[in-house]
């Protein structure tokens, strides 16, 4: 396998050497351009042989074609042109970076029958390729042998060229599909990193490391969220010797006068569920239990590195739920900064009681346009929708709207779940204010009823990623086991909605 070491556009040209990827419409074959870069020739009889038609995503290589210097020409399926939307384009760039294998050089030549390709679609092929070729392997020492299909081993780097009508257009579109695709990588890398070497201090550093884009960043430590009254965050904390952090970002690319709109991140960096605890088999997974917080941390990223026109609050609340003989107990009532007292009955749902404190805090201090937030909550939304769809619960119809409609876009969907009085009632407690789980049904959704408590009106929705930001299904766009989801998602959301 191979990753992309840099991304250039340039003209139209013959090309000298590595591998070229050439588009294929369905029903028109290949541009005229394309053409005079490859000949044509070299390609007919093979694609007739290989049956290739030029449906959407499949591929043909004609390795070490007969007089050209080309180590390998591969023909692309784009399908039928008019379905070539943004996210088409973007899978295909994927699907290319997917076949690179150890060619440490390839052109695309961005070409089809008839119509000209947009430089922002220049660009999001580029992005999908850089998305594709993401690979977590900072840990491995060897490269891949070559005898094998697996991913073992360390990717070899590739130098993607991308030929184009316009390049200078494109290179300017990439500018910000990059600010965006690095973020989702950021985000990606943040999930994918584990629990030993990312605790919560060391998730705080990373997320200092944004002020180089102008974020403005504060990392509260335990005794300032003590004085702040964080004591449902700090139960969670408790039983780790690695203290919380709550860090603070912010992104003021609007009007001074504008109130920011606002995100916030469950970032629990390791849960072992407490005493409450985890069977052992896929607790590893847990590492990822702050796939939130990299969400929000890879969209700040985003949004600081492409300007975006607008004010942003970013909170996360960074815990690992561990257990020693300090760990919060089953039956412990802890009072949160709201005021509102909780009565802990397991300890395993611990990532409601992060964002209790960390969603008041963000209302109190900011009075946000709005706030999302996004938590590997439950096990519970991955029975119900899959790894498919995140689950999305709101108070605000137009804003549960907007976000469906960005996660059609760019494919990180989202399925809107009920809200009601029934379910709140759930969270009934004898000795306190509210217990911190539901009953046995409905999970996903008391979960989202608890989270409610601390919003007051402030329209709000909360996003359950517990499915889809790790362990989900590859897709054109990702082989990682963090995706990043929610990075694509809400800077698209920012973007379509709230920039001047
Ligand atoms: N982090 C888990 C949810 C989770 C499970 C995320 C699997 C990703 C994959 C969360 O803290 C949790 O443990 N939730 C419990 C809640 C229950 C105790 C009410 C769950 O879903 O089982
Ligand atoms: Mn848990
Ligand atoms: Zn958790």
């Amino acid at each position: 396998m191979s990753s992309i070491s840099s991304v250039a556009f340039s003209r139209f040209a013959p090309v000298k050497r590595g591998s070229v990827y050439v588009l294929s419409a369905e029903e028109a074959g290949m541009g005229r351009e394309t053409l005079k870069c490859v000949p044509g020739k070299t390609l007919d009889r093979a694609l007739s042989v290989a049956d290739f038609t030029g449906k959407f995503g499949t591929l043909a290589d004609v390795l070490a074609p007969h007089g050209t210097p080309l180590d390998k020409i591969t023909a692309v399926g784009a399908g039928a042109v008019s379905a070539l939307n943004e996210h088409a384009w973007m899978k295909l760039g994927g699907i290319i970076a997917g076949s690179l294998a150890k060619t440490s050089e390839a052109a695309i030549i961005l070409d089809l029958p008839d119509s000209e390709i947009a430089a922002a679609d220049v660009a999001n092929v580029a992005a999908g390729a850089l998305l594709r070729s993401y690979a977590f392997d900072k840990y491995k020492t060897r490269t891949s042998n070559g005898d094998s299909e697996s991913d073992a081993g360390k990717k070899k780097d590739t130098k993607l060229t991308l030929l184009c009508a316009d390049p200078a257009a494109a290179k300017k579109a990439f500018v910000a599909a990059q600010a965006t695709v690095n973020g989702v990588l950021l985000a990606r890398d943040l999930v994918n990193e584990p629990a030993n070497i990312l605790g919560p201090a060391e998730f705080a550093a990373r997320i200092k490391a944004l002020e180089a884009l102008g974020v403005r960043v504060e990392i509260l430590t335990e005794k300032e969220m003590k004085k702040a009254g964080m004591g449902a965050l700090l139960g969670v904390a408790q039983g780790s010797p690695r203290g919380a952090r709550l860090a603070v970002m912010q992104w003021n690319g609007g009007k001074a006068k504008d109130k920011p709109i606002a995100f916030v991140g469950k970032g629990v960096t390791f849960d072992t569920g407490g005493n409450s605890m985890k069977s052992a088999s896929g607790m590893e997974d847990m590492k990822g239990d702050m796939g939130g917080a990299a969400a929000v941390t890879g969209l700040m990223h985003a949004l600081a590195a492409r300007k975006a026109k607008t004010n942003v609050v970013g909170i996360v609340g960074l815990v690992e739920n561990a257990v020693d003989g300090y760990a919060q107990r089953p039956g412990d009532i802890v009072t949160s900064m709201s005021g509102q007292t909780i009565e802990v009955l397991n300890t395993d749902a611990e990532g409601r009681l992060v964002l209790a404190d960390a969603l008041w805090y963000c209302n109190e201090r900011f009075q946000p346009r709005f706030m999302i937030n996004l938590a590997t909550l439950t096990g519970a939304i991955m029975v119900a929708l899959g790894q498919h769809h995140a689950g999305l619960f709101s108070n605000n119809d137009e804003l549960a709207a907007r976000l469906v409609e960005a996660g059609t876009a760019t494919q990180e969907k989202l399925w809107r779940m009920p809200l009601g009085n029934e379910y709140d009632k759930l969270l009934e407690s004898k000795n306190a204010d509210m217990k911190n789980i539901g009953g046995r049904y409905g999970g996903a959704i008391t979960a989202a009823q608890f989270l409610q408590r601390f919003v007051k009106d402030t329209p709000w929705a909360h996003l359950d990623i517990a499915g889809t930001a790790m362990g989900a299904p590859s897709s054109e766009i990702n082989a990682s086991w963090g995706s990043g989801f929610g990075v694509r998602l809400l800077d698209r959301l920012v973007h379509d909605h709230y920039e001047s």
